[in-house]
């Protein structure tokens, strides 16, 4: 039996099938079930920026100035922000009306007294506008570390990457103002130079990051002749791009890294730490086949270190990602041509 122990950011998780912030860890019930299957950890669902922005005034003095600023900040994200997103869709719909920045802090608590395993909190953001107070009582709720989903579409003419780097360093260092639990950052791939950028922001005082958040995608509906929405769950050949991007990153990040999208089977769980993760993330695969799948990827991985003769997952994580491979352009371009180049 294999010791499937791993340390991500600092947390000791007792295997590193982490379960991805969703609709699924928003109940209690869920939660002991996710322990039950064996997860090493769960990111709660997140809570939005904008909702914290809506509900600031209850949580700071009503006479601090930087409050109308906050409320200001609010109403250019409500008129910029593309509600289109699923998340921001499921969450704003089912979640926000229901409960309060307070429900969610409960929320914290309760997940803390009602499972052993590491409960890592999610906040959903796409701005640097001075939100990040809410942080500290994420803390002091007593979660064991924070999860930042910055979903900022690189989508502006006037902005240049270097602007959007910025944005996202001014983010850590604001939220680092407030808290000593370790952040993470879920990225989406959208960057100009991803690897140059994300060894920058490793660097800047984060413990993690999640590679990748799955982006929302539109579609085109040609019989009614408008804009819908694309597939909301991942399919199980997506986590190419992530075992490429992860192979390229390991051993040149300053944190460690959880794969996220596309994990569907435990195979796909053995290739993402050869990359290089330290943990991989699911959620798709849980809305599809349930959450006792959490057991069948832990097994799977069991089985396969011992068919290989690993008792822990230090002996092969990263042992294929682009600085250990003898040939690192397998990884890149030329392998493309050339396996496109047998195809006659
Ligand atoms: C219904 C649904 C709700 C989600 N809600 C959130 C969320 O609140 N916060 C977040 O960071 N990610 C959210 N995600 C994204 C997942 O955490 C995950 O990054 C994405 O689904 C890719 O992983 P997968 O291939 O295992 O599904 C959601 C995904 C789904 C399918």
């Amino acid at each position: 039996m294999a010791n499937l122990s791993t340390s991500y950011m600092g947390l000791q998780l007792k295997n590193p099938i982490i379960v991805s912030s969703s609709g699924l860890s928003n109940s209690i019930e869920n939660l002991k079930k996710m322990e039950a299957a064996n997860a090493g950890a769960i990111v709660l669902k997140s809570i939005f920026e904008e909702q914290i922005m809506m509900e600031a005034d209850k949580f700071i003095d009503s006479t601090d100035p930087s409050l109308s600023a906050m409320k200001k900040g609010f109403n250019d994200i409500l008129t910029n922000r593309s509600y289109d997103y699923v998340e921001a869709m499921d969450y704003m719909s089912n979640f926000a009306k229901e409960h309060s920045l307070k429900e969610y802090l409960n929320f914290i608590s309760l997940a803390k007294k009602s499972v052993n395993i590491p409960i890592i909190a999610s906040i959903n953001c796409v701005s640097a506008y001075d939100w990040s107070f809410f942080a500290k009582r994420i803390q002091e709720a007593g979660a064991d570390a924070l999860e930042l989903n910055l979903y900022i579409l690189p989508s502006d003419i006037n902005k240049t990457a270097a602007n959007y780097d910025e944005m996202y360093k001014k983010i850590i260092s604001d939220v680092k103002k407030y808290v000593s639990i370790p952040i993470s950052l879920k990225l989406s791939y959208y960057s100009s130079s991803l690897v140059n950028t994300f060894v920058d922001l490793s660097k800047s005082g984060i413990s993690g990051m999640v590679l990748f958040n799955k982006p929302y995608n539109p579609d085109i509906n040609i019989d009614k002749i408008e804009i819908s929405s694309g597939r909301i769950y991942s399919s199980a050949d997506e986590y190419l791009r992530t075992l490429r991007w992860t192979a390229i990153l390991s051993g040149r990040v300053g944190c460690d890294m959880a794969a996220s999208t596309g994990v569907h089977n435990y195979e796909t769980v053995v290739k993402l730490i050869l990359a290089g993760s330290n943990a991989v993330q699911v959620a798709s695969l849980l809305y599809e086949k349930g959450i006792e799948e959490i057991n069948t990827l832990v097994n799977g991985l069991n089985k396969w270190m011992d068919e290989h003769n690993f008792k822990y997952i230090d002996e092969f994580r990263g042992k294929l990602s682009q600085i250990n491979i003898e040939n690192p352009a397998v990884l890149e371009r030329v392998q493309f041509m050339k396996s496109y180049a047998q195809i006659v």
